[in-house]
């Protein structure tokens, strides 16, 4: 992608987003796990530009702050007032060097479908034909709102007319300026430098450049897209939701072309940020998100939602929450699991049903099946956790850890007060409370120890069905034992 390199891309960004009604700058909304800006920013950063410049104005600490965050090389501009496009590219230039050569890529923070082999054609159909501007355009079943694309007699490009400033015959023309341009650097300064505000709104608008570069005698030209759908705009929660369904299909859709099986592409979604190996399978209703890499033949869902989990190869993953947490190859979680921050679960491990984890390890094939909450322990390999586990890690002042040895058994309903150490190859009896720590070959047993007292419900029930019912059963008993004894 290097060969048509441009010199800077300037992105602006600087609008209010004043129909998504939001506290948040409309940059940075989010669709499929990224920011409107941070998808922008992404294709951009692709054509790798000398200058990379956002040009921000509403809410810009917060956008400036996550632009760093994504991508610590972006310049930023800030443009103070919103006086139009072309005030934008005007504060957005002067972030960079005043007088470079090269071509100048300028495009939206709010067309987060735009991908970044659409740019380089662009770029590259721009140096094919010699332009000094040439215009990303595209066909769209309703063009109201976007400046439209005029053409001359012989179908050559003239001009570009707001729709504010359109008549009603040039209102009926269908193919649209998205907003993204590339420009010959010294065109685009000169043109800059001579725009007015004589129309219908007032604003500096960047699309004059064109009309004054072609009144100069310079080639000018459109390069039309067949996916109208990367040019469109988010302006409102509406979009937003329409264009997020539109990225999650094309991301399902480049899964599925690499082999992962999406049973139901209606209810599955899926972060771009998101790796899959061949041959995942993703269940109903499951969402992956952030950083989560799922390795080759695991199954996810149905039912599941996964931030930032990384799953080994074979894995199965059934109706369970989960956030920063590591599931190795052939471990099964679930179903009703809930993956706390922290949790690494190894080979062949189980996190089973009604299981909650945090920050805690469980070795290759350890196997806590069901209903226990495991905080801040270490759970050796092959140890089995009793069905109703609590690792009682808070003492209400400060969290403790606990480490279970390798093939040790903790018996079901059992309490492990923390701080405490139970060795490999120990056992913890079922019911046990347990306040000290246990040695190799030990089994420890904390609880009341079992009287049974005899004739109790005789005296204490009687009259009672249960009463009744002892009565016979133990008639039962005796009548047997006689028989045995015959
Ligand atoms: C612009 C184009 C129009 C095109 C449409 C595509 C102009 C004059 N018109 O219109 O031909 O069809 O985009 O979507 O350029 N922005 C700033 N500062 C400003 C004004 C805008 O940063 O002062 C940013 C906005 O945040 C947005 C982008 O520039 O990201 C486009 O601005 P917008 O107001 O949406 O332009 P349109 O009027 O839609
Ligand atoms: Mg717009």
């Amino acid at each position: 992608m290097t060969s048509h390199r441009p010199a800077a891309v300037v992105i602006m960004a600087a609008g209010m987003g004043t129909r998504m009604k939001s506290a948040i700058p409309k940059m940075l909304h989010e669709i499929g796990g990224r920011s409107l800006v941070g998808h922008v920013l992404v294709a951009s950063r692709a054509l790798d530009p000398e200058h990379l410049v956002v040009v921000v104005g509403s809410g810009r600490d917060l956008v400036e702050a996550h632009l760093k965050a994504l991508d610590p090389d972006v310049k930023t501009a800030v443009q103070e007032q919103q006086l139009g496009t072309g005030d934008a590219v005007r504060a957005g230039l002067s972030a960079v060097p005043q007088d470079f050569d090269g071509s100048v890529i300028v495009t939206s923070g709010d067309v987060p479908l735009l991908e970044a082999e659409t740019l380089h054609e662009l770029v590259a159909d721009h140096d094919k034909q010699g332009n000094a501007v040439t215009v990303l355009t595209a066909h769209v079943p309703d063009p109201t709102g976007y400046g439209r694309i005029i053409t001359g007699a012989d179908g050559s490009f003239e001009a570009i007319v707001e729709h504010k400033d359109a008549s009603p015959e040039q209102r009926l023309v269908d193919e649209i300026n998205a907003g993204i341009y590339v420009f010959d650097a010294a065109t685009l300064r000169d043109g800059l430098s001579r725009l007015t505000t004589d129309n219908a709104q007032g604003e500096l608008y960047l699309t004059d450049v064109i009309g004054i570069a072609k009144g100069d005698g310079k080639r000018v030209g459109a390069h039309v897209t067949p996916d109208a759908m990367q040019t469109e705009g988010v302006n409102d929660r509406i979009q937003l939701a329409q264009l997020g369904a539109e990225l999650n299909r094309r991301t399902l859709t480049r899964h599925m072309r690499e082999g992962v099986t999406v049973v139901d592409p209606n209810t599955t979604w899926v972060d771009q940020t998101v790796e899959l190996a061949r041959d995942v399978t993703l269940l109903p209703n499951t969402q992956l998100h952030g950083t989560t890499t799922v390795e080759a033949g695991a199954t996810i869902g149905p039912d599941t939602t996964l931030t930032n989990v990384t799953i080994g190869a074979g894995a199965t993953i059934v109706r369970t929450h989960g956030s920063d947490a590591e599931i190795g190859a052939g471990a099964s979680v679930g179903p009703f699991a809930y993956l706390r921050p922290g949790t690494k679960l190894g080979v062949k491990g189980k996190i089973g049903t009604f299981v909650e984890t945090k920050n805690s390890t469980i070795g290759d094939g350890a196997k806590v099946p069901h209903l226990t909450y495991a905080g801040d322990a270490t759970i050796g390999e092959g140890a089995n956790i009793g069905a109703g586990t609590i690792f009682a890690n808070y003492d209400g002042v400060a969290k403790h850890p606990t480490h279970v040895g390798k093939h040790s058994f903790i018996g079901s309903n059992s309490v492990i007060v923390a701080p405490r150490t139970i060795a490999d190859g120990a056992y913890l009896a079922a019911g046990t409370a347990l306040t000290e720590d246990v040695g190799p070959g030990e089994i420890a047993v904390a609880r009341g120890r079992q009287r049974n007292i005899k004739g109790w419900v005789a005296r204490k029930r009687a009259g009672t069905k249960t009463a009744a019912a002892a009565e016979a059963a133990q008639a039962q008993a005796d009548a047997g034992t006689s028989g045995e004894q015959q």
